[in-house]
């Protein structure tokens, strides 16, 4: 299973790099290190660094909102249950639990933070979203509630003098001692290397969306954290696990941009090009059935259609409330002469959200010592085998707030240096263009491992992965563009591997070949780790 290890992207020379201290060490500025540095800040010394601004992350994007229970008609044991179902098994009950009930408090603290969740009668209001029975999505500014609760975490994390902030800092590799124990990263500034040595470290750095080509993600989710945790021997776990949203819109040319789900949740109906409305043929939940099986039915349409997408129809809906409840989308469609009163909106599914990863305790604590994950990052046990929508914003600021307690709790809180060296072989082997084994990497997992996967195409993925590995691997660069068709590769071939090990199909995962799940054989997760 384990690609030939190599412990850190670039040469390490400790005594030779510029150094800085920290107690607590969050790498990634989306809800979950923003929230965990914000918590941290309470009692020690942190430092924030991300490896572009402030607000490129995939919480900046999040359209929909964050579930939560916040009305009287709803109840936890209604959010475990939907979490629970969507999850098909792979659910841990007791993190589920954990983050539904600290759930309302948390949301409620972004709200006296200045998070402007928009209000129904002097109460959060709150939307539908597939797999949910109740209405228990907040949102802030219509469809703007990622930014708005990023910029709300921002503004407190600017104002926290505990908090120093490096934007602009790529990590290339977690740092860690010859106990195993993480001691702190190695990154670049520009053009400076620099080692920061922490007491604790917490990853937040997201997702994985743009290992695909069809994505809702910012270029910026290139699987860094899965890829270097990888290398530093933690466990991963449930990598096959990539969740695509149903509907992004489809103009050839155009970057993908997500159309939310609560649209779906509030009255869009899917057609495709004859205006018949597909969705009822393949669920009988409709537009409203969970995220997988509405990409799928998608899919399947698109296929017997010969189309290359459908449309969400939303003429029926009020145009002044319209663009009050989705001004994004409204903005975007505007953008491209779509008079949401008279025309349809082209969409397809596209990758969306990375459901396994770094696998972590109920403390967010992963398998290396004094290295804790959260967020997209994270494996948690939330998601089990399929994300319930909005889930994640939840997830990432219970574990953000979670982790960055323990860490307070700890005794240990003092940044431990060491003396790491390390020297890469120089390599006369060929050298590839890595923005060519980028873009073709993209295409090669949209196409083998997908939507749908198959035995042949994931095979012949690894085969196509391997080679480029050969070429890429094997190199050292000294810019983000090389370390990330680096972390891709990584990530891009763990992500096959264990989709191909997974022989048949659940939650977000599934297998042309294996089209049941067979609970005797793999209600289980699939764990992977360098160091074993
Ligand atoms: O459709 C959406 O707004 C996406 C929400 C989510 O991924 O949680």
């Amino acid at each position: 299973m384990a690609s030939k290890k190599r412990q850190y992207l670039i040469n390490v020379d400790s005594d030779s790099v510029s150094q800085r201290f920290t107690d607590c060490l969050v790498i990634g500025a989306g809800i979950a290190g923003l929230r965990a540095a914000i918590e941290a800040a309470k009692h020690q010394k942190v430092l924030l660094v991300c490896k572009e601004g402030l607000e490129d992350s995939n919480t900046w994007e999040a359209q929909g909102g964050i579930a939560s229970v916040l009305g009287k008609a709803d109840s936890f044991e209604s959010h475990i249950s939907d979490t629970l179902k969507t999850g098909n098994g792979l659910c841990d009950e007791k993190i589920v639990e954990l983050v539904v009930r600290n759930g309302p408090e948390l949301v409620r603290q972004l709200l006296e933070w200045g998070v402007e969740f928009d209000k129904e009668k002097g109460r959060i209001a709150t939307t539908l979203e597939g797999g949910h029975s109740h209405s228990r999505v907040a949102h802030a500014h219509g469809d703007e509630t990622g930014r708005m609760i990023a910029q709300g975490l921002i503004r407190r994390v600017k104002s926290i003098s505990n908090i120093k902030i490096m934007e602009n800092f790529y990590t290339v590799d977690l740092l860690t001692d010859a106990d195993g124990k993480c001691v702190g990263l190695i990154g670049k500034n520009g053009n400076s290397s620099q080692i920061i040595w922490a007491a604790n470290t917490i990853l937040a750095t997201g997702g994985a969306g743009s290992l695909y080509r069809e994505t809702t993600n910012p270029a910026v989710a290139t699987a860094d954290g899965l890829a270097m945790t990888w290398r530093a021997g933690a466990v991963l776990r449930d990598l096959e696990f990539m969740q695509f949203h149903p509907t992004t819109l489809y103009i050839a040319g155009a970057s993908r941009a997500l159309v939310t789900e609560t649209l779906r949740g509030e009255g869009a109906i899917l057609v495709d090009g004859r205006g018949y409305r597909f969705m009822p043929d393949y669920d009988e939940a409709g537009e409203l059935a969970p995220r997988d099986v509405v990409s799928r039915a998608i899919l399947a349409h698109m296929l017997k259609t010969e189309a290359t997408h459908v449309y969400l129809d939303v003429r029926h809906f009020d145009k002044k409330h319209f663009a009050e409840r989705f001004p994004l989308i409204n903005e975007l469609c505007e953008s491209f002469d779509i008079d949401i009163s008279k025309d349809l909106i082209p969409v397809r599914p596209s990758a969306h959200y990375m459901v396994g990863g770094v696998k972590t305790d109920e403390l967010g604590r992963t398998s290396i010592p004094h290295l804790y994950a959260c967020g997209e990052v994270a494996s948690t046990g939330l998601h089990g085998a399929n994300r319930l929508g909005s889930n994640s914003l939840l997830e990432g600021l219970v574990f953000g707030t979670i982790a960055a307690q323990d860490i307070c709790e700890r005794k240990d809180a003092k940044p431990r240096q060491t003396s790491i060296k390390y020297e890469i072989p120089v390599s006369d082997r060929t050298r590839l263009d890595t923005a060519d084994v980028y873009n073709s990497l993209r295409a090669l997992m949209w196409r083998n491992v997908g939507i749908t996967r198959t035995e042949r195409q994931l095979s012949e993925a690894q085969e196509i992965i391997r080679f480029w590995q050969r070429y890429v691997m094997d190199k050292t660069f000294d810019a983000p563009a090389g370390w990330q068709c680096q972390n891709m590769l990584t990530t891009s071939l763990l992500m096959t591997q264990t989709a191909q090990k997974r022989k048949e199909s659940r939650g977000v995962h599934f297998r042309r070949d294996f089209p049941e799940t067979d609970d005797k054989n793999f209600k289980k997760h699939i764990e992977i780790s360098s160091s074993i």
